[in-house]
């Protein structure tokens, strides 16, 4: 009976509770607990479902005891939480992250009477190695069962992880990008049955940033049309923890052409994912429709501090998942960019306009209190025109702030300096005194060579996101008040004489209520 019940508890998912002030609405977070990396992203274009498993630890709000978590969407922000998808099979491994594929073709031999077999490929962490295994689904992602011949990969590494699958279309193959942490190395592996995996080559470039790599993903963009020389690129994303060049960990990309054996990085230094701390080990979702572009989703933390955010004590959970975000691969300046945009431009989400302001030259400012928007969740979006690209001057700043406590977050450009800010500072239920690390203040050096510049912002209770200049740079930064944000002021001062600022604010609908 007893046995049973424990069965069923196991089978059902974790009742959970998204009402607290800290609890972002329009951001994935887990139902209790903690976790970390998002996992197996991948979209089931039968059932029009993206499935996000993500590192669970349904047992504590801090890491360990790493599980499959899982949750499905058809929208990519309402999320359906669903059964923990792969739990260890001993009490001392844990499953570690790794990827999802549809094997349409039953590549596997797991198939024989469907097209839409799913396959998990993941870690397994043991007390004395990383090993590859590999699970399959036959009822669409939902439940797994775990090859009887793993691990599928072996090794004597303690060092050797995150294995991200794709199917490379030239070769008719599947390729793994995976992790040799420590030797900062990534290699790739080839295989035609997702069973049977052989080594085909290793990257890495002198002077790439880190201690450990983790989590690569790489990702084949097609370029922008005014490239279109370029054709398509890959784009090698590496996680780097410690040692990511804003402290903690952080993510960068190098860009250039895999053909299906072997990565060729075409840039010599590594562009930065993120201005902000708290996007990690993003990752890119499979089995997205050709002719769409990517999208991923990263986890809004970082392993400096995350185990000590106040969520964990005051609400029981910790960590969220980033927006969903679709990419673009373009040039500024000579130099690849990969942009960012939340995905489907938040319309899932976007609730009513809380209006829209003109700033100008003797009425700089405005003001909105949107603490009748019973999410606290806000989007605004603003662009600055008729900067004098010569000698840029002024500044336009924002600021949201608790009408309670008076705490806020701020940021904003700084023209003549070519610099845009974020700051958490203002906010005291987490701070810099309770973890060094957990420094307030980021910035993006930006160009002003335009006429106009443009951002736009998502704030959700403990989460901010900023897209700058057309998405070429995003910043992303967890944040603690101790009472609700609900105020949004911004202001415009110094600017050159005929500039406009235009501020367009909509109220976001929670998804959880
Ligand atoms: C990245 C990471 C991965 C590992 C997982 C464990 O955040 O350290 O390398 O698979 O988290 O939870």
């Amino acid at each position: 009976m007893q046995i049973a019940w424990i069965i069923c508890f196991m089978a059902a998912a974790q009742a959970a509770d998204y009402t607290g002030p800290l609890r972002p609405q329009v951001h994935f977070s887990p139902p209790v607990n903690f976790m970390n990396d998002p996992n197996g992203l991948f979209y089931d274009d039968r059932s029009g479902t993206y499935h996000m498993y993500y590192q669970y630890n349904p047992s504590e709000p801090v890491a360990g005891n790493q599980h499959w978590g899982h949750a499905t969407s058809p929208d990519l922000y309402h999320w359906t939480n669903q059964p923990i998808a792969i739990s260890p099979s001993e009490s001392d491994q844990y499953i570690f992250s790794g990827s999802a594929v549809v094997d349409a073709d039953n590549t596997s031999g797991f198939f024989p009477d469907q097209e839409d077999g799913v396959v998990a490929i993941y870690t397994v962490d043991s007390p004395d190695k990383e090993t590859q295994h590999i699970a399959y689904s036959r009822d669409g992602g939902y439940t797994f069962t775990k090859y009887a011949e793993n691990p599928v990969i072996d090794s004597t590494s303690k060092d050797f992880r995150d294995p991200q699958v794709t199917w490379h279309q030239g070769t008719q193959r599947w390729v793994m990008a995976i992790a040799y942490a420590a030797d900062r190395v990534i290699g790739f592996y080839i295989s035609s049955n997702l069973k049977e995996w052989e080594h085909a080559s290793n990257f890495t470039q002198a002077g790439l940033p880190g201690v450990e790599f983790e989590c690569p993903n790489l990702v084949e963009f097609p370029v922008d049309p005014v490239l279109a020389h370029e054709g398509r690129k890959h784009v090698l994303f590496i996680s780097v923890n410690p040692g990511a060049p804003l402290g903690g960990s952080g993510t960068f990309y190098v860009v250039g052409d895999f053909n299906g054996t072997h990565f060729e990085s075409e840039t010599p230094d590594a562009t930065l994912y993120d201005f902000a701390r708290d996007n990690y080990a993003a990752q890119w979702f499979s089995g997205i429709p050709a002719g769409q572009p990517p999208v991923s989703i990263g986890w809004a933390s970082n392993w400096d501090y995350t185990e000590e955010v106040p969520t964990g004590e005051t609400e029981g959970w910790r960590s969220a998942a980033t927006l969903p975000r679709t990419h673009t691969l373009g040039q500024v300046d000579g130099s690849w960019v990969v942009t960012h945009s939340p995905a489907d431009a938040l319309a899932p989400v976007k609730g009513a306009q809380l209006g829209s302001w003109d700033l100008q030259p003797g009425k700089n400012g405005m003001t909105v209190d949107f603490s009748h928007v019973s999410s606290k969740a806000v989007y605004l979006a603003v662009e600055i025109r008729g900067i004098n690209s010569l000698s840029p001057a002024g500044e336009v700043a924002f600021k949201i702030s608790s009408s309670t406590s008076g705490e806020s977050l701020d940021g904003g450009l700084r023209l003549e300096e070519n610099r845009f800010w974020i700051s958490r500072a203002g906010t005291h239920l987490f701070t810099s005194q309770d973890n060094g690390n957990f420094t307030s203040e980021f910035r993006a050096e930006v160009s002003a060579e335009k006429s106009s510049f443009s951002f736009s912002a998502v704030v959700d209770r403990s989460v901010f996101e900023v897209f700058l200049a057309d998405g070429s740079r995003s910043g992303t930064m967890s944040f603690f008040p101790t009472s609700p944000l609900d105020i949004l002021d911004v202001s415009a001062g110094g600017l050159e004489a005929g500039s406009r600022v235009s501020v367009d604010v909509w109220g976001l609908r929670g998804v959880w209520e």
